[in-house]
């Protein structure tokens, strides 16, 4: 398979990404050489707001897309400095599909007009879930870069990105990646800010859902828990930094030292199927905060502790009885909470113990939370099977609620 290279933009929720991956082989020998990779976190921007500010999100992906464009071609030495005009067709064609996004119309024009027309075959953008502001700025910023370069569009669902971005691994070579063994069926988990759902995949592109979060997703929990405890979002590192902190304190106190900390309820653990619900474990800290009043540093790292040991009893609970449910070979968990150092050791520590005969794959720790390194890996595997392209002048739509199966 000749080499591919594909441009990748994600924009579903408060991170602007933009990478230049070089890709290669077929579904088993995939490699993917990460020739650029351009990220601006707004995370500490929406920290104000104590969660992400969809307008605000919109906003700032317009303002950072063409310099974060720049960065990953150059980056990648795929950018050709020149001096050139729009033709008065071109731009009245941009202006009318960056409508909304009058800044980024103008940054694209002077962007267009010193650069050339980069050698790559095309552009994978994030089409859905996410944020739909956020989505449509990253849709009309690829189906813009489609026209003047005249590329096909690959839209990608971002819960198959980070599915995709757990079965890859390092190699020897920097910042290449490729394709690791993957029994089929695969039972993806994808743990986000966004999501809490089971994927079933039989083969890359035939999914069918098999449970799913009711209300909150574990990313929300996390980032709501941390919230009731001082930490500013995005909360879930650090408070599953004071959580190690509850354990280890745990170790060395007798447990009295919990006096006045209840227990935190595993919400549907015992309720037979693979949906979640985590609403309650946030009720049921804030209740506790509210009840203590002022928390002590140490009641604090106790709280998180609990937390962090009931959502991954919930999460371990399900993961047996999904696998049971689907007969999987592969168990696959993507998202930003894949992260999470804590839910990882468990995961691990299953998998060595009570299923060695199957397959456990976590994401590499620059892989797991957004990135568009993720979306250009999908968008290639899509190629791979075929998928169908779009061309600038489909009306491709954003889509908040896009699933990964029919
Ligand atoms: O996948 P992601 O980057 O964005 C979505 O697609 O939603 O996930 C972001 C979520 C946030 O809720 C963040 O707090 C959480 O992932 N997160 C973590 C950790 N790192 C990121 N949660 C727990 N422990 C972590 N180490
Ligand atoms: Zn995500």
């Amino acid at each position: 398979m000749r080499a591919m290279r594909i441009l990748a933009i994600e924009t579903s929720c408060d991170e602007t990404a933009v990478a230049l991956l070089e890709t290669g082989g077929d579904v088993q020998t995939a490699t993917f050489d990460i020739r650029g990779n351009a990220l601006y976190s707004q995370a500490k921007k929406h920290a104000a707001f104590g969660g992400v500010y969809p307008s605000l999100a919109k906003r700032e992906h317009a303002a950072n897309l063409v310099p974060l464009l720049d960065g990953a071609l150059n980056e990648a030495h795929l950018s050709i400095p020149t001096t050139q005009t729009l033709s008065e067709e071109q731009k009245e064609y941009l202006e009318k599909l960056l409508e909304r996004e009058p800044e980024l119309y103008s940054a694209l024009v002077r962007f267009a007009e010193a650069n050339d027309t980069p050698k790559i075959d095309a552009i994978a953008v994030t089409q859905g879930p996410g944020l739909e502001p956020a989505l449509w700025v990253g849709v009309n910023f690829a189906r813009s870069l489609a026209y003047l370069w005249n590329l096909p569009i690959i839209p990608v669902n971002h819960l198959e990105g980070h599915m995709i971005a757990s079965v890859v691994e390092a190699t020897e070579k920097e910042q290449m990646f490729a394709i690791t063994e993957v029994p089929f069926p695969v039972l993806g988990l994808i743990l986000s800010g966004g999501h809490t759902e089971f994927v079933l995949a039989e083969s890359w592109g035939n999914y069918s859902s098999v449970g799913g979060t009711r209300d909150d997703s574990i990313g929300e929990a996390f980032d709501k828990v941390a919230r009731l405890l001082g930490i500013p979002y995005p909360g879930g590192p650090g408070l599953s930094k004071l959580a190690q902190e509850g354990r280890d304190l745990l170790k060395t106190k007798p447990v009295h030292h919990t006096k006045g900390l209840k227990q935190l309820p595993r919400p549907m653990a015992q309720s037979g199927d693979c949906d979640f619900s985590f609403s309650g474990i946030k009720t049921a800290v804030l209740y506790q905060v509210q009840a203590l009043g002022d928390l002590t540093k140490e009641q604090r790292m106790l709280v998180a502790a609990e937390f962090e040991e009931a959502v991954s009893d919930v999460v371990l609970k399900k993961t047996r009885l999904a696998l049971e449910q689907t007969n999987a070979k592969t168990f696959v968990v993507g998202g930003g909470v894949s992260a999470n150092t804590y839910i990882r050791k468990r995961l691990e520590k299953l998998f060595s113990e009570e299923y060695a005969d199957l397959t456990l794959r976590l994401p590499d720790a620059s892989l797991s939370t957004d990135n568009a390194v993720m979306i250009g890996m999908a968008g290639y595997f899509m190629h791979l099977r075929k998928a169908p392209t779009v061309d600038h002048s489909h009306e491709l739509r954003a889509s908040g609620t896009m699933k990964m199966h029919e």
